[in-house]
Protein backbone atom coordinates (compact mmCIF):
# COMPACT_ATOMS: atom_id res chain seq x y z
CA UNK A 1 0.00 0.00 0.00
CA UNK A 2 1.35 3.75 -0.81
CA UNK A 3 2.71 5.88 1.99
CA UNK A 4 -0.13 7.89 1.86
CA UNK A 5 -2.35 5.31 3.43
CA UNK A 6 -0.08 4.58 5.97
CA UNK A 7 0.59 7.92 7.06
CA UNK A 8 -3.40 8.36 7.31
CA UNK A 9 -3.33 5.43 10.23
CA UNK A 10 -3.95 2.41 7.21
CA UNK A 11 -1.94 -0.84 7.82
CA UNK A 12 1.25 -1.66 5.81
CA UNK A 13 -0.36 -4.62 3.32
CA UNK A 14 1.93 -6.38 1.32
CA UNK A 15 -1.12 -6.78 -1.22
CA UNK A 16 0.49 -9.44 -3.63
CA UNK A 17 1.89 -11.86 -0.84
CA UNK A 18 -1.57 -12.11 0.60
CA UNK A 19 -3.20 -12.41 -2.73
CA UNK A 20 -0.90 -15.37 -3.44
CA UNK A 21 -1.98 -17.11 -0.20
CA UNK A 22 -5.47 -16.93 -1.32
CA UNK A 23 -4.70 -18.02 -4.20
CA UNK A 24 -2.65 -21.06 -2.99
CA UNK A 25 -5.39 -21.72 -0.94
CA UNK A 26 -8.09 -21.47 -3.59
CA UNK A 27 -6.28 -24.78 -5.39
CA UNK A 28 -7.74 -26.46 -2.09
CA UNK A 29 -11.20 -25.61 -1.98
CA UNK A 30 -13.81 -28.43 -2.67
CA UNK A 31 -15.92 -27.20 -5.11
CA UNK A 32 -16.98 -30.51 -7.60
CA UNK A 33 -20.81 -28.80 -7.53
CA UNK A 34 -19.99 -25.06 -9.13
CA UNK A 35 -16.79 -25.93 -9.97
CA UNK A 36 -15.79 -22.59 -8.42
CA UNK A 37 -13.13 -22.47 -6.29
CA UNK A 38 -12.39 -19.09 -3.97
CA UNK A 39 -9.82 -18.68 -1.62
CA UNK A 40 -9.11 -15.94 0.40
CA UNK A 41 -6.44 -14.77 3.03
CA UNK A 42 -6.74 -12.06 5.32
CA UNK A 43 -4.18 -10.28 7.81
CA UNK A 44 -5.18 -10.22 11.44
CA UNK A 45 -4.31 -7.52 13.48
CA UNK A 46 -1.44 -9.32 15.27
CA UNK A 47 0.02 -10.07 12.33
CA UNK A 48 -1.22 -13.27 11.73
CA UNK A 49 -2.76 -14.59 8.11
CA UNK A 50 -5.57 -16.50 7.73
CA UNK A 51 -7.26 -18.81 5.28
CA UNK A 52 -10.16 -20.40 3.58
CA UNK A 53 -11.86 -21.82 0.67
CA UNK A 54 -15.23 -22.99 0.04
CA UNK A 55 -15.95 -26.56 0.78
CA UNK A 56 -19.37 -27.37 -0.87
CA UNK A 57 -22.27 -30.25 0.00
CA UNK A 58 -24.35 -32.71 -2.41
CA UNK A 59 -27.15 -30.51 -0.57
CA UNK A 60 -26.17 -27.63 -2.60
CA UNK A 61 -27.29 -24.87 -0.37
CA UNK A 62 -24.80 -26.27 2.73
CA UNK A 63 -21.97 -25.30 1.03
CA UNK A 64 -19.36 -22.75 2.79
CA UNK A 65 -18.00 -20.14 1.43
CA UNK A 66 -14.28 -19.01 1.86
CA UNK A 67 -14.78 -16.74 3.73
CA UNK A 68 -16.77 -18.81 6.19
CA UNK A 69 -13.52 -21.24 6.48
CA UNK A 70 -10.96 -18.18 7.07
CA UNK A 71 -13.43 -16.87 9.73
CA UNK A 72 -13.24 -20.11 11.91
CA UNK A 73 -9.99 -20.05 11.57
CA UNK A 74 -9.41 -16.74 12.81
CA UNK A 75 -11.78 -17.34 15.90
CA UNK A 76 -10.38 -20.88 15.99
CA UNK A 77 -6.73 -19.55 16.38
CA UNK A 78 -7.32 -16.47 19.22
CA UNK A 79 -9.58 -14.58 17.49
CA UNK A 80 -8.43 -10.79 16.54
CA UNK A 81 -9.49 -8.01 13.77
CA UNK A 82 -9.15 -8.52 10.35
CA UNK A 83 -7.07 -5.50 8.61
CA UNK A 84 -6.93 -6.23 5.07
CA UNK A 85 -8.54 -9.71 3.14
CA UNK A 86 -8.13 -10.40 -0.63
CA UNK A 87 -10.45 -12.49 -1.95
CA UNK A 88 -10.27 -14.56 -5.53
CA UNK A 89 -11.65 -16.78 -7.75
CA UNK A 90 -10.16 -19.16 -10.31
CA UNK A 91 -8.18 -16.51 -12.76
CA UNK A 92 -6.72 -15.23 -9.10
CA UNK A 93 -8.57 -11.92 -9.44
CA UNK A 94 -9.78 -10.16 -6.75
CA UNK A 95 -13.33 -11.49 -6.17
CA UNK A 96 -15.94 -9.77 -4.30
CA UNK A 97 -17.57 -11.55 -1.55
CA UNK A 98 -21.24 -12.30 -1.39
CA UNK A 99 -23.26 -10.21 0.59
CA UNK A 100 -23.79 -12.36 3.84
CA UNK A 101 -19.36 -13.13 3.35
CA UNK A 102 -19.32 -9.12 3.63
CA UNK A 103 -21.32 -9.47 6.76
CA UNK A 104 -18.86 -11.92 8.47
CA UNK A 105 -16.15 -9.76 7.21
CA UNK A 106 -17.82 -6.94 8.86
CA UNK A 107 -18.11 -8.50 12.36
CA UNK A 108 -14.73 -9.15 12.34
CA UNK A 109 -12.90 -6.17 10.36
CA UNK A 110 -15.35 -3.86 10.96
CA UNK A 111 -15.65 -0.58 8.87
CA UNK A 112 -12.04 0.08 8.68
CA UNK A 113 -11.17 -3.79 7.13
CA UNK A 114 -9.43 -3.16 3.83
CA UNK A 115 -10.44 -5.73 0.84
CA UNK A 116 -8.92 -6.09 -2.30
CA UNK A 117 -11.43 -5.49 -5.10
CA UNK A 118 -11.64 -5.59 -8.94
CA UNK A 119 -11.85 -1.60 -8.40
CA UNK A 120 -8.54 -1.23 -5.77
CA UNK A 121 -8.34 -1.27 -2.28
CA UNK A 122 -11.30 -0.59 -0.28
CA UNK A 123 -12.68 0.02 3.24
CA UNK A 124 -15.40 -2.41 4.47
CA UNK A 125 -17.68 0.80 4.60
CA UNK A 126 -17.70 1.34 1.41
CA UNK A 127 -18.21 -2.57 0.50
CA UNK A 128 -20.87 -2.86 2.70
CA UNK A 129 -22.17 0.80 3.59
CA UNK A 130 -24.60 1.21 5.94
CA UNK A 131 -24.14 -2.15 7.62
CA UNK A 132 -25.87 -3.46 10.53
CA UNK A 133 -23.29 -4.62 13.08
CA UNK A 134 -23.04 -5.59 16.68
CA UNK A 135 -23.28 -1.99 17.30
CA UNK A 136 -26.90 -1.77 16.27
CA UNK A 137 -27.40 -4.45 19.34
CA UNK A 138 -26.92 -1.64 21.68
CA UNK A 139 -30.52 -0.58 21.51
CA UNK A 140 -31.92 -4.39 21.88
CA UNK A 141 -34.41 -4.99 24.72
CA UNK A 142 -33.16 -5.84 28.41
CA UNK A 143 -33.69 -9.04 29.26
CA UNK A 144 -37.61 -9.33 31.10
N1 LIG B 1 -18.39 -18.43 -2.85
C1 LIG B 1 -17.48 -18.16 -1.87
O1 LIG B 1 -16.77 -19.05 -1.40
N2 LIG B 1 -17.41 -16.89 -1.42
C2 LIG B 1 -18.11 -15.84 -1.93
O2 LIG B 1 -18.03 -14.74 -1.39
C3 LIG B 1 -18.92 -16.03 -3.13
C4 LIG B 1 -19.28 -17.45 -3.44
C5 LIG B 1 -18.52 -19.81 -3.32
C6 LIG B 1 -19.76 -20.51 -2.85
C7 LIG B 1 -19.91 -21.62 -3.89
O3 LIG B 1 -19.14 -22.73 -3.46
C8 LIG B 1 -19.27 -21.03 -5.14
O4 LIG B 1 -18.54 -19.89 -4.72
C9 LIG B 1 -20.27 -20.62 -6.20
O5 LIG B 1 -21.23 -19.75 -5.69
Amino acid sequence: MAADAAAQGAPEVDWDALRARAIEVMGRAYAPYSRFPVGVAGVVDDGRVVVGCNVENAAYGVALCAECGMVSELVATGGGRLVAVSCVGRDGEPLMPCGRCRQLLWEHGGADCLLLTPEGVLPMSAVLPQAFGPDNLSIAAPPA
